[in-house]
């Protein structure tokens, strides 16, 4: 029997991770710690809350104390989804981002090897790579270059993992990902930006010329990239998972458009991000070949099935657009550990 602390359950990819583990395997038991950001929702679990093999803990992974005692439940491997995870926040305020993603990994890093942990998962981004002209692929070996202050701190944590992996024979591996899209994304990323925007007749801003290229991958296909790295993964590797399919943001927005019934008159070209990569591409053969995976979700079923789930849910997008989900489940629930 495993007892896995996830870090950032809350959020849109940890909270499919959980709903997937919880679904797939009942020797499995799952502790959610998470501090409840402006992009950690309890609506994203509300179906699993009442599971027996999950427990939700309100906790900072910058509060040593707090990730101590969420430790001594009996955790036996940690799987480290929290984070800030914005690149257009993290140009404005930079601060949350080093403490959360650097200060906070480092935190974890030290109670993974005080509690003694069996396998210790980095959930890291393609972004730490940098940008990619026309050609080539992001692979295992790519140097790091990261250029804005969202990959500059992931690109921290990371290289924090692998000193703690060789120091300290902490069994850790990392993983990186592509962009990800599906259910229960926050709606300041492009899709659900874009998707929730177009469903009330309102605009979407494109950033500069809008010929940045993507690699799309469905977050559950991440998740089983995620599970079989913690299940598989050799301590001291690194895997790169993405959806091979590259597609630049004015497709994106075009198709998005026209799978909704949308004019063209909704495209508002905006600013350029400052220092914004202009091609992120994932090589994944190293996780096909080593760990048996593959992406399972073509982005045509993909992106109908997202469209389809924020039409659904209506009001998991309207409480969060209002800003007021946050205050109710505190005034719901107070505090919680
Ligand atoms: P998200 O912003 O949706 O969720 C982050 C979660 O972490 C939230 O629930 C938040 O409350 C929690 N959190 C933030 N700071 C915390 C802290 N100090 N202590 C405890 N909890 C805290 O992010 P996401 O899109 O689900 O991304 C999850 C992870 O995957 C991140 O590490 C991110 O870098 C990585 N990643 C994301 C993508 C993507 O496309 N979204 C791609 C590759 C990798
Ligand atoms: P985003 O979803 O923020 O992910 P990331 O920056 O981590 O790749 O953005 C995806 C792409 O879409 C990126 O090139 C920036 C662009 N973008 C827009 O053009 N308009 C927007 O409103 C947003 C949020 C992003």
């Amino acid at each position: 029997m495993s007892t896995l602390l996830i870090t950032g359950g809350c959020g849109f990819i940890g909270s499919n991770f959980i709903r997937h583990l919880l679904h797939s395997d009942p020797s499995v038991s799952v502790i959610n710690f998470d501090s409840l950001t402006y992009a950690g929702n309890l609506a994203n679990l509300t179906d699993v809350s009442s599971h027996p093999l999950y427990t939700f803990v309100k906790g900072d992974i910058t509060n040593r104390e707090q990730v101590r005692a969420a430790m001594g439940r009996g955790v036996t491997d940690v799987i480290h989804f929290a984070a800030e995870s914005h690149v257009d926040r993290s140009i404005q305020d930079s601060g949350p981002f080093v403490r959360t993603n650097v200060i906070g990994t480092q935190i974890l890093l030290d109670a993974a090897r005080e509690f003694g942990v069996k396998k210790y998962v980095q959930v890291s981004t393609d972004e730490v790579y940098g940008s990619l002209g026309a050609d080539g692929f992001f692979t295992e070996e790519t140097p790091l270059h990261p250029n804005s202050p969202y990959s500059a701190s992931k690109a921290g944590a990371d290289l924090l993992v692998q000193a703690y992996q060789h120091t300290f024979d902490l069994p850790a591996v990392i993983t990186r990902c592509s962009n990800n899209y599906g259910p229960y994304q926050f709606p300041e990323k492009l899709i659900p930006l874009f998707v929730t925007n177009l469903l009330r007749d309102e605009p979407v801003p494109v950033y500069g010329d809008g010929q940045q290229v993507r690699d799309w991958i469905h977050v559950l296909d991440h998740c089983t990239g995620v599970e079989a790295a913690w299940r598989q993964g050799k301590p001291g590797e690194v895997y790169n998972f993405g959806g091979r399919c590259e597609k630049t943001n004015l497709d994106l927005t075009h198709l998005l458009l026209d799978l909704l019934g949308k004019p063209q008159t909704l495209i508002r070209y905006v600013k350029d991000r400052p220092g914004h990569d202009r091609r992120y591409a994932i090589d994944c053969t190293k996780a096909e070949r080593e760990l048996g995976w593959s992406p399972a979700w073509t982005f045509d079923r993909g992106i109908r099935d997202t469209i389809h789930w924020y039409q659904e849910n209506e009001a998991w997008v309207t409480g969060i657009k209002n800003k007021d989900y946050l205050s109710y489940y505190e005034s719901q629930y107070g505090h919680f550990s």
